[in-house]
């Protein structure tokens, strides 16, 4: 009978055998979701609601601000700390118009949640002053009615920082994250030109 049970179960390609390693396998893979199940719920996010009183490191300095759950950075620099620099033309940052380094990379403030900006270095184009970007701006004429001016001149910066020496086509293809509706592309690129040649 027993020779019989063994010669099925290896015409099958199964036995008991293969069947407790089987069950082992599924305990063991039940008991480990169970635990990361307990582990996720341990660490389930807080809910905050209301405002929230938080420091924001802008341009060098700490600021106390009071900002809801869905305040953006944009809206905390520009109605709280009064940097209007950046501008809210697209809540979605196609625009880039509301460019700012966020620890030294280039980021839309209309995406970035204020609560998300703690702990960050923040740098709005008021910090850069008379760099030589804005001077080759004026300089060129890049701009006519300006609203996306502070961010072509914070993409332009940063493209600069990265490549000094960037060509033609390295500053076209590094600024085709903004936006200019007024169409003064030309001369905005021919200002980043002049910087990369170390003029303005
Ligand atoms: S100058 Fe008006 S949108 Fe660029």
């Amino acid at each position: 009978m027993t020779d019989l049970k063994n010669k099925a179960a290896r015409k099958s390609g199964f036995n008991r055998r293969d069947f407790f390693r089987g069950s082992g396998a599924i305990a063991a893979a039940t008991a480990l979701q169970t635990q990361t199940a307990e582990a996720i719920q341990n660490q389930s996010p807080r809910v905050i609601s209301g405002e929230t009183s938080i420091s924001l490191n802008v341009n060098g300095k700490d600021h106390q601000v009071k900002v809801a759950p869905n305040t953006t950075l944009l809206d905390a620099l520009r109605y709280q700390l009064d940097l209007t620099g950046a501008k809210p033309v697209s809540s979605d940052g196609s625009s880039g118009a509301s460019t700012v380094f966020v620890d030294g990379k280039p980021m839309t403030a209309s995406t970035i949640l204020a609560l998300q900006a703690v702990g960050k270095k923040i740098e709005t184009v008021e910090s850069l002053g008379a760099d030589a970007v804005q001077k080759a701006f004026v300089k060129h004429d890049a701009e006519q009615c300006g609203f996306c001016t502070p961010g072509f001149v914070m993409a332009v910066r940063s493209l600069l920082d990265k490549k000094p020496n960037a060509s033609k086509e390295e500053i076209r293809g590094g600024l085709n994250g903004n936006i200019c509706r007024c169409g003064t592309y030309a001369n905005i690129v021919e200002a980043a030109i002049s910087v990369a040649k170390g003029g303005n």
